[in-house]
């Protein structure tokens, strides 16, 4: 039965490697964003080696197609990533592990064009200013790429009730204006100094928004397996969506209640946050705590450039 005006959200503390708490074929939209393997200002040393991290994205893949619901996508934001010189091919890496090991299709890819001035990181044209000859090129990235895979299977429009697709209606005029028929969409990238967005590496809330009203009704489930800031469940509720998120760090609690309005501190797991919303929370024994270590390696990873520029 679809239930639009009550949503639930449920949170889990611990690696969403297992996802024992979801039922199979259960979830009808998955939104997420992995770690961007050991990335230097954002996961420096979370992983032993590739081959860990890969192992990672294996196994959560083999939960989501679990969960998802047949004929339903799970939409991943990543980009590949460069740690000491070396370039790692995360994105191809993904898309042959869910398509060709666990059986996903293919269905797109659109790319996540970031605004010329909001470069993240260092700027690596400059080399060919400084020596401008042939072999010294070296562009600076202003993009990620969404990629959407479908789990094999038909979805029932028919089975949709009227008023349900009614007050899931996507906006033409949105859909027009903002150019969202193209397979490259211009959205801000959210700033490291931004509220919530130190030392999580969150996508936009316009982003999370585009995928939710383009591939879930009002009251289905979306899944964010990589919770982070909590993103996902902050716009799937504004959006009269249902959401679980998991998050292996318990230091990013704080942050996640938060943005989602739980101020008031409750001794149960169960928090009202509205007149109707409901909030769960559960820490299992596997949650760690990451993100002080995370920082001290970034800030030392930050003096060293200090030093050597
Ligand atoms: C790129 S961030 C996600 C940011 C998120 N989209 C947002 O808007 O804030 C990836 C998150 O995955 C978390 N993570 C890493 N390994 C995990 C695991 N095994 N299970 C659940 N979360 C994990 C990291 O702690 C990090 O917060």
């Amino acid at each position: 039965m679809w239930v639009w005006n009550m949503v639930e959200i449920k949170i889990v503390f611990g690696s969403s490697e297992n996802m024992e708490e979801i039922p199979d074929n259960s979830v009808h939209l998955v939104v997420t964003s992995p770690p961007y393997y050991n990335a230097p200002f954002d996961f420096p040393g979370l992983f032993s080696s590739y081959e860990e991290y890969l192992n990672l994205l294996r196994k959560v893949g083999k939960e989501l197609m679990r969960v998802l619901q047949p004929g339903r996508y799970a939409c991943f934001v990543t980009q590949d990533v460069r740690i000491e010189g070396k370039l790692y091919p995360i994105v191809s890496d993904l898309i042959h592990i869910m398509v060709h090991e666990l059986g996903f299709e293919y269905q797109d890819k659109i790319i996540w064009r970031k605004p010329e001035g909001y470069i993240r990181i260092s700027r690596r044209s400059g080399v060919l200013i400084q020596h401008p000859y042939p072999m010294y090129y070296y562009p600076d990235n202003i993009y990620e790429e969404v990629v959407i895979f479908k789990k094999p299977g038909k979805f029932d429009r028919s089975a949709v009730p009227p008023e349900i697709r009614e007050k899931s209606k996507i906006s033409i005029s949105k859909f027009q204006a903002e150019k969202w028929y193209l397979s490259v969409w211009d959205i801000k990238n959210v700033l490291p100094h931004e509220k919530w967005s130190k030392y999580t590496a969150p996508f936009p809330e316009e982003l999370a928004e585009r995928l939710i009203r383009l591939y879930s009704y009002v009251g289905e489930t979306v899944l964010d397996p990589f919770l982070g800031s909590g993103t996902t469940c902050v716009v799937s509720r504004k959006l009269h969506r249902n959401c679980i998120g998991y998050e292996i760090d318990l230091e990013l609690r704080e942050i996640i209640e938060e943005r989602l309005g739980l101020t008031t501190k409750s001794l149960t797991n169960f928090i009202k946050t509205g007149e109707e919303d409901r909030v769960e929370i559960l820490v299992r024994p596997d949650a760690k705590t990451l993100r002080r270590k995370l920082r001290e390696e970034i800030n030392r990873k930050l003096e060293n450039k200090g030093r050597k520029s």
